[in-house]
């Protein structure tokens, strides 16, 4: 099966027309789309399924727990699937039942360890000062993402621990999927890190260390991060997980060279 993903298109500023990538099976958009949702309007009718993670910033303006529901009628309207803790199965061109699993997976702050979390959330005045969201009639601070992100581990490690989840299937006789191809926002590892910024504490705004988690997918995508990590990590089993990021970035920073949006992903 073969993918075509994007992510970090940033369409409230930016000026970027997406187009159907010739031999795609399916699209994925991994968050940071666009902060006002207007655009999701640009992939209706799209030709092939298309599956979205919200990134950090579709819940700029909002309140948490309001918007995620909000989030999700807005791009049904559309004709797109928005996955957020949430298990999707999907049947390729040849037969094989390939399993997405995603969740937005905010940052735990952990990526340098326990004893630099303190450091890393108070570098991260980002998500307070850019965001501007609340929950739960709180300011959405660092410690809220926190909290966020540990609900979201939690969630992922269990899902990829355990076979496909009876309301996924469609036939619940059916046993586990062929392939599960996981879809965060936030980047699962410290070899994501944008080299433009290094490891400095504000990097754990960016990366979790869901190192342990990703030999247990055939396929990591995701976003957050400006610049577009491949790489492969060994699995336990044999074979290696390919992590990818597929972030257009801003044009401004030079972010979108070299950006190939019709670019495809094989499983
Ligand atoms: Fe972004
Ligand atoms: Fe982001």
């Amino acid at each position: 099966m073969r993918l075509q993903v994007l992510s970090d298109l940033h369409l409230e500023t930016e000026s970027f027309d997406p187009e159907p990538a010739p031999g795609a099976d399916l699209l994925v958009l991994a968050g940071d789309i666009d902060t006002t949702w207007a655009a999701y309007e640009r992939f209706a009718g799209w030709p092939v399924p298309v599956l979205v993670v919200p990134g950090n910033h579709e819940f700029d303006r909002r309140e948490l727990r309001q918007a995620l529901p909000a989030f999700r009628d807005h791009c049904a309207r559309y004709g797109l699937t928005v996955l957020e803790q949430d298990e999707h199965l999907h049947t390729a061109p040849d037969g094989r039942r390939i399993r997405f699993l995603g969740t937005v997976r905010w940052s735990d702050f952990e990526v340098f360890g326990p004893a630099k979390q303190a450091k890393a959330i108070k570098a991260a005045g980002y998500f307070q000062k850019v965001m501007q969201a609340t929950r739960e009639a709180q300011v959405f601070d660092a410690a809220a993402v926190r909290e966020e992100a540990l609900q979201c581990r939690d969630w992922l490690r269990a899902r990829l621990s355990a076979g496909v989840s009876e309301s996924a299937l469609a036939e619940p006789s059916a046993a586990a999927a062929d392939a599960t191809i996981v879809v965060t926002h936030f980047a699962p590892s410290l070899r994501s890190a944008d080299p433009r910024y290094g490891t400095q504490p504000t990097t754990a705004s960016f990366c979790n260390a869901d190192d342990d988690l990703i030999g247990q997918a055939d396929l990591w995508i995701h976003g957050h991060v400006h610049w577009r990590p491949d790489y492969t990590v060994p699995r336990a089993q044999g074979g290696h997980t390919r992590v990818v990021c597929q972030a257009r970035g801003l044009p401004r920073k030079g972010e979108s060279e070299g950006f190939d949006p019709m670019r495809l992903f094989s499983v």
